[in-house]
């Protein structure tokens, strides 16, 4: 992405971020078992991700959810057999695993630095409530997070429009007054079409999404966060 200017975010009240992949490492439950799982943990963690993505979006456009956890358990299942490893005991402990997932190092440090600057901090995912709830305690996140909302109360995934209404309607503002951080880029294009004021957490070094609204800021990862805000 071009260099942009810095955008002005002082109408912001409420932070709302993304949970899988934002906050939550994703790899981190296959990276725990190498041991078990050899060469095979990078290959099998990105199909599991890609699967579990795309099994969002055909469940909702077919009108058949089923939560997150159904959905990361059928994905790991497509995954398992795509590297060739049969063996349940250890789907198992992967979905254990995902249950509490490691923050990002730098997660608790900003989330505090947001509180203390006087804002509101939110999850918004697709994660199902138990997930979400499982994740944040682990992480030591509850005390530094005023809500987690999750998808489930609707039935359908992001990027459906209604999934980011759930973060206005919770705290009672007008889409521009929230910033949400995704590292997904079809998040931070649904999140933007939305109304939001968007920054892409581009951890993984990503293309932009050809899709039709774009993030106002793209950062690498959350460190550069309060000082958005002057904090
Ligand atoms: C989430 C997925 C998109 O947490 O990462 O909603």
């Amino acid at each position: 992405m071009p260099a942009m200017p810095p955008p002005d975010l002082s109408s912001v009240r409420v932070c709302v971020f993304d949970a899988y992949g934002t906050l939550f490492d994703v790899a981190s439950a296959a990276r725990h078992l190498q041991t078990d799982l050899g060469d095979a943990w990078a290959p099998l963690s990105e199909i599991w991700r890609t699967k579990q993505l795309q099994y969002t979006w055909l469940r909702s456009l077919m009108g058949r959810y089923a939560d997150f956890h159904q959905v990361t358990r059928e994905a790991l299942a497509y995954a398992m057999e795509s590297v060739g490893v049969s063996d349940p005991a250890l789907a198992d402990r992967l979905m254990d695993l995902y249950e509490r997932l490691d923050a990002y190092p730098e997660v608790p440090d900003v989330l505090r630095a947001l509180k203390d600057g006087g804002k509101q901090t939110a999850i918004l995912s697709n994660g199902s409530p138990g997930m979400l709830r499982s994740a944040v305690e682990a992480a030591g996140l509850g005390a530094l997070l005023d809500d987690q909302l999750s998808v489930d109360t609707l039935q359908v995934y992001k990027p459906h429009p209604d999934v980011y209404a759930l973060a206005t309607s919770r705290f009672g503002v007008a889409p521009e007054e929230v910033a949400f951080f995704s590292s997904n880029g079809w998040d931070a294009a649904g999140a933007a079409s939305f109304g939001f004021r968007v920054v892409w957490v581009n951890r993984f070094d990503q293309g932009v999404e050809r899709l039709p609204a774009r993030p106002e800021v793209e950062l690498t990862d959350l460190r550069g966060v309060p000082a958005l805000f002057g904090l």
